[in-house]
């Protein structure tokens, strides 16, 4: 069954609270009394509800138009009928410009308080029912965003698939960096709303790579310094399709940075120190500790061991010494199994984080 509508009738006479409340007794709805303005305001103040208030323009302490005004700033649907004298009929007046819906007019007929109590409460359903459309509305278009998420994401997910079975000998590359991000992230304390970013930045580091010619992406060889050049360009080109989507907006700053160096040293764009997005300060270590720890036809794997120390070395040139200063506490064998948990089942990834991001 539906809920009463529940009125409250603000009067410092006792015949007339007493009169009314019988009337909205016989018409079926429940009331409550308030002897004055402050009582009613303290009442909504105490997080009560009611959908009409039936407010006295002359009561001792806060007259009836300020409790009006008061009533307002409160942000709620309330429907307000102001009960009159009829010398204050010109209160009345000033009561409705200030958003009062009607008036009753002392003394009164029941039926006429009846036809007005039934008008405002046609009023507060209406009012209600459109609340509760549009509250369905926005839970029906978070429904649709999030399954255009999970496309996106579905789509983003398989390019970044692609991209490391292109450059095939680096593995799985972008998902053990975004298990590596989160490790150093969390050691630094970054907040749970950030870490989402900082591993979709993660996954999504090299996407720009798709830019590259597979001349010089899949050259065994070293690089020409005029191959390097073109190779330089692939945050930026990442940077480019990301920004275009909305949601991947902060993690486009750190797909640019991922190549940045704390000493200004990197590229694109040279930027030092906390210049740098701390995602991509963050991010550029754990790429670095893969690229190291993972054989490439140019280069052969060392040691997690020893990548921790030449990585340490490059504190403050290449790295943001506040973050090392994480990196090192974290033992080579947490690495080790993070690397070696990477499996077909964890590339739900970016998927799952993506929906917890738009859940939060
Ligand atoms: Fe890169
Ligand atoms: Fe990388």
């Amino acid at each position: 069954m539906e809920d009463k509508e529940k009125i409250l009738i603000v009067d410092d006479e006792e015949i007339l609270t007493d009169l009314l409340t019988e009337i909205i007794a016989e018409m079926g709805y429940q009331c409550e009394i308030a002897r004055n303005g402050i009582e009613c305001l303290e009442k909504f103040e105490r997080g009560q509800y009611f959908d009409i208030v039936l407010l006295d323009i002359q009561m001792p302490m806060l007259n009836g138009i300020e409790t009006l005004t008061k009533l307002k700033t409160f942000g709620l649907d309330i429907t307000i009928i102001m009960v009159t004298a009829s010398r204050d009929f010109e209160d009345a007046k000033v009561a409705l410009k200030e958003g009062a819906y009607d008036y009753i007019v002392k003394p009164f007929k029941n039926i006429e308080v009846m036809t007005v109590i039934k008008r405002a409460v046609e009023r507060s359903r209406l009012i209600k029912e459109v609340k509760d459309y549009q509250e369905n509305l926005e839970k029906k278009v978070l429904k649709q965003t999030n399954q255009l998420v999970s496309l996106y994401a579905d789509t983003l997910e398989a390019m970044v698939l692609a991209l490391d079975l292109r450059e095939c000998e680096t593995g799985y590359h972008s998902y053990r960096v975004t298990k590596y991000a989160l490790i150093l992230a969390k050691k630094m304390g970054v907040a749970d709303s950030d870490l989402a970013v900082i591993a979709k930045g993660a996954l999504l580091h090299d996407i720009g790579k798709i830019g590259i010619p597979d001349n010089i992406l899949l050259k065994p060889e070293k690089l020409t310094e005029q191959e390097m050049e073109i190779m330089r360009r692939h945050p930026y080109y990442g940077y480019k399709l990301l920004k275009k989507i909305k949601f991947l907006e902060q993690e486009a700053e750190i797909v640019v940075s991922h190549h940045e160096n704390y000493d200004g040293t990197g590229y694109p764009e040279k930027i030092s120190g906390k210049e740098i997005p701390l995602g991509a300060r963050i991010f550029s270590i754990v790429d670095t500790l893969d690229a190291m720890t993972t054989s490439r036809s140019y280069s052969q794997a060392i040691s997690f061991e020893e990548a921790i120390e030449l990585i340490n070395q490059a504190s403050a040139r290449q790295f943001d010494p506040e973050v090392i200063k994480a990196f090192i506490k974290i033992p080579k064998e947490k690495w080790i199994k993070a690397r070696n948990s990477i499996e077909k089942a964890d590339f739900d990834y970016l998927k799952n984080l993506l929906y917890s991001l738009n859940e939060s």
